[in-house]
């Protein structure tokens, strides 16, 4: 069976079941205490806990999931992967573990035909009920096995609904492993579906990761996955993930990229499946919209890279390896997943760019490791320092076990316990700086699950109003929910019904105020969503005391929301102009609208040139001109995508959607708030274009108010500019070239003066020489002159001494500092005689050092008070040494 009829069986399933069928959420998921979804009840959780009432009591979905956990035994087991589809039933409060079971079992047996009689079972430890429905169903107690929490029970690893679970395990067969069920081999007993009785939710972890169980959810609920890949495995007879035809594309692919077939075991068949697995999860995060970075989930693309491109290397790839693999991926998957194909550029942009950099760090990191081994073998030691192989890994990005391979080679051993223990004091540090902020984080969380728990949800006027009568519904102060609010308190508040935004899709929140019908007056510094759908706003009493039930009028600034709206359509048509003019790949990956300016980042592999740059300004005011209609519109997504409207990254949408239309060149998914007609938006003006990432540019630009208040203050700096040049705006170019002409006229007849007088100083030096008996002496403090003219003097004095050997000491006061600078005659040099000798004492007399070698040395101190002295010792060792030769 094909991996499209197990997906379409699934979904057909428990669709005629009365689940309602729900796309996958984006791999970045919509939930702060997540990295990247990691199951399909992520989406849901809400739901799980009780926080937002489930708009369908059953549901099903295929999840795209990225979990990291298990990376090192991709390759090294059959059934390990980094990325996987997860087909999910579920039930929020609607049936429970019988039907869960009854499902299950119906699905595995009658729909894909697996035999009864290899399917075992595991129950937690304590959990009579669910061994008992097992065994009605038919399965023996012998093929029942019980596990304890670590296997048994599942929560998301952070907190939220939890519970025991149920796993049905397919027997492979001796091939794959010992006797004995699941609780002796994974292997041979693969887990391929975890049925999960939600019963209880988790709070936040200890210090050891232990999540505390805080009490019984509402509602007993179901949460389950069937993995897809360990499924396909079973029903197309495949050794291993990368054998279905979820990922035979790519094996083959780097296959071929090696030149030769993948061995049926060892080391070379694990780099095989690691370039493989990794190829396909690579591929779905830069899809969902992860780019490489330096931490988070950026960290974690970049880790799988370069874990894939190293194994890639260790096969003999020396040649680009990603390009090829995550081609194959979309190729495969695209029509499945079509965010892969809409992706498609940008994915090969991104790999291509991270193989490029990381190739180098191997290079770079080969240099340095050659040297220090060199440096550790010349030391007589026969192990390579932990630090060495720490700032390897750490600052270069050098895999430990390139370094521990290398020295292997080099008959050296890695000092792998001072490694691990560096990279274990690293990980405390990072770790206890996140705990600090997810704890906060947190804390407030659960003030606003509390109250989004029993209020009813704000009712948002702003598409259509800036003014609304409302009532205050909920109050929050120093992290609690509190009833009144005194004056000079900074409170948040629910409304039942706002004009004010709250932040999203890159537009700030509103601000504004709220006047009560008893006069209490606030300030609402801004707005924002605590929870999804769930509106927050952040205010500051300023007169009178504000308490819950409280009625009166929110008004939002209209001016500085005008801005906002000016600026949000601003966005969509650069967005539309950017595209049209750099290709589609060019997609937007992030934007901030603030009133009368934005921040728009997008995907290009290149910097702008500046005709590129004054292209896209002249298309956005073109189209601004042209005055397009503005329109905002509902479908269900479906039909939303169906009319070609622009989703983006990680954004996540309910059933119905909002489109935003601009004429007949922009469409997108929005919630904003925007202009009625594009010429509102007034002039556009770009101000940078920048890169901020591999293949990621940014563009600041200026609309309405905020190019006019830019091209007053350059008009003001052009009038200042002329005034002082004395000329009119417009003659001001010529006549500032006419300034600057002269000013470098004169300059150049300074210098000429300047030489001629140092020319003469010199003069009057040498004529001051003292004659000893070894030739002659000048020793001279001097005022007036740069340091650089210092070092020309002493060597013009030297030189105009013709009367046999000369040592010329001269010193400077300058910025606070002494300054001393030391000339031999040639002929002294060539007998021994070194300036440094000649200033070394007299540099310590100024609390300073210097240095060089030859005829010039010159030295410096923080004592200028001491340069007489210093002078001194110079002009005593210049005789010394002038004697002694
Ligand atoms: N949420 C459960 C899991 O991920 C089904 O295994």
């Amino acid at each position: 069976m094909r991996s499209t009829q197990i997906r379409e069986m699934f979904t057909d399933f428990f669709t005629s079941r009365g689940h309602q069928p729900v796309p996958s959420s984006p791999l970045i998921p919509d939930d702060p205490t997540l990295l990247l979804a990691n199951a399909g009840m992520n989406q849901f959780k809400p739901y799980f806990l009780g926080e937002t009432s489930p708009p369908f009591p059953r549901a099903t979905s295929i999840q795209k999931c990225a979990r990291t956990s298990d990376i090192d035994n991709v390759g090294r087991t059959n059934r390990h992967a980094t990325f996987f589809e997860m087909m999910g039933n579920f039930s929020f409060g609607d049936y429970f573990k019988e039907d869960a079971i009854a499902f299950a079992w119906e699905l595995l047996t009658q729909g894909y035909g697996l035999e009864k009689d290899k399917l075992w079972i595991t129950v937690f430890e304590d959990d009579d009920e669910a061994e008992h429905l097992w065994r009605r169903i038919g399965v023996p107690a012998s093929r029942i096995q019980r596990l304890g929490m670590e296997d048994n029970y599942w929560s998301m690893g952070v907190p939220g609904p939890c519970g025991p679970c149920s796993e049905v395990n397919y027997d492979r067969g001796p091939a794959f492993g010992k006797e004995g069920g699941p609780a002796i081999d994974g292997e041979r007993y693969v887990e391929i579906w975890n049925l999960v009785f939600m019963q209880f939710q988790r709070g936040e972890g200890d210090k050891k990761g232990n999540l505390p169980i805080l009490g019984e959810l509402a509602n007993k609920s179901i949460d389950t996955g069937l993995g897809l890949d360990r499924l396909a495995a079973i029903l197309q007879d495949a050794q291993n993930v990368c054998t279905t035809d979820l990922l035979l594309p790519t094996f083959h692919a780097v296959q071929d990229l090696a030149g030769r077939a993948c061995p049926s075991e060892g080391e070379e068949k694990v780099s095989f499946q690691v370039v493989t697995e990794h190829a396909r999860s690579i591929a779905f995060l830069i899809a969902d919209g992860v780019l490489p970075a330096k931490d988070g989930r950026g960290y974690i693309l970049r880790r799988l890279m370069r874990r894939a491109i190293r194994h890639a290397r260790l096969l003999g790839i020396d040649g680009s390896v990603l390009p090829a693999a995550t081609a194959s991926v979309i190729t495969n998957l695209g029509s499945v997943w079509p965010e892969l194909t809409a992706q498609a550029t940008l994915i090969e942009q991104v790999v291509t760019a991270e193989e490029e950099s990381f190739t180098r760090t191997l290079a770079q990191g080969t240099r340095l490791l050659d040297a220090a081994i060199s440096r550790t073998q010349s030391g007589g030691s026969a192990a390579l320092p932990g630090e060495t192989a720490f700032e390897l890994a750490d600052t270069y990005g050098f895999p430990l076990e390139l370094t521990v391979e290398a020295a292997r080679g080099a008959g050296l051993t890695v000092d792998e316990d001072r490694f691990a223990a560096l990279l274990d004091e690293q990980k405390k540090r990072a770790k206890t700086g996140g705990r600090a902020k997810t704890a906060e984080a947190l804390k407030k969380m659960d003030t606003y699950r509390e109250l989004a728990a029993r209020l009813p949800r704000t009712e948002f006027l702003g598409y259509e109003h800036l003014i609304a009568e409302t009532t205050v519904t909920g109050l929050i102060s120093g992290g609690t929910v509190v009833t009144t609010a005194g004056e000079g308190t900074e409170v948040e508040l629910v409304l039942d019904r706002s004009p004010f935004y709250a932040e999203a899709g890159g537009q700030i929140g509103d601000t504004g105020t709220l006047t009560t019908s008893d006069g209490t007056r606030v300030r609402i510094t801004d707005t924002r969503y605590g929870l999804e759908g769930f509106r927050v706003h952040s205010a500051r009493v300023l007169e009178g005391e504000l308490s819950t039930g409280a009625g009166g009028e929110a008004a939002v600034d209209g001016n500085r929301r005008k801005g906002l709206m000016r600026s949000h359509s601003a966005t969509h048509i650069l967005h539309a102009v950017v595209r049209a003019t750099l290709g589609d790949h060019a997609s937007q990956q992030g934007s901030l609208v603030e009133p009368d300016r934005l921040r728009f980042d997008f995907a290009h592999f290149a910097a702008l040139t500046p005709d590129q740059l004054s292209q896209i300004e002249q298309a956005v005011n073109g189209h601004i001109l042209d005055d397009p209609g503005v329109r905002a519109w509902y479908a269900d997504r479906a039909e939303a995508e169906a009319a070609g409207a622009i989703a983006l990254f990680g954004e996540k949408y309910g059933d119905t959607v909002r489109i935003v239309d601009i004429g007949d060149f922009s469409r997108e998914l929005c919630g904003g708030t925007h202009v009625a007609h594009g010429s509102q938006v007034g002039a556009f003006r770009l101000l940078s274009e920048s890169s901020i990432g591999s293949s990621l540019r940014r563009v600041e630009a200026l609309t309405g108010h905020g190019t006019l208040g830019h091209t007053n203050t350059e008009r003001r700096l052009l009038n200042e500019v002329a005034g002082l040049l004395g000329a009119r705006p417009a003659d001001a170019p010529d006549a500032l070239r006419k300034r600057l002409d002269a000013l470098a006229t004169a300059q150049a007849e300074l210098g000429r003066m300047r030489a001629a007088e140092l020319r003469s100083r010199a003069a009057q030096l040498a004529d001051k020489g003292r004659q000893v008996s070894g030739g002659q002496v000048v020793a001279e403090k001097v005022t007036g002159i740069t340091p650089d003219e210092l070092r020309q003097l002493a060597a013009d004095t030297v030189g105009r001494i013709h009367s046999g050997p000369a040592i010329v000491v001269l010193a400077l006061e300058h910025a606070d500092k002494a300054l001393l600078v030391a000339a031999v005659s040639p002929d002294l040099l060539s007998h021994g005689v070194q300036a440094v000798q000649v200033i070394s004492r007299a540099a310590k007399a100024v609390g300073g050092g210097g240095g060089g070698t030859g005829a010039l040395a010159s030295a410096g101190g923080r004592l200028p008070e001491h340069l007489d002295q210093a002078i001194a010792l110079a002009a005593e060792d210049a005789t010394t040494l002038l004697n002694d030769r």
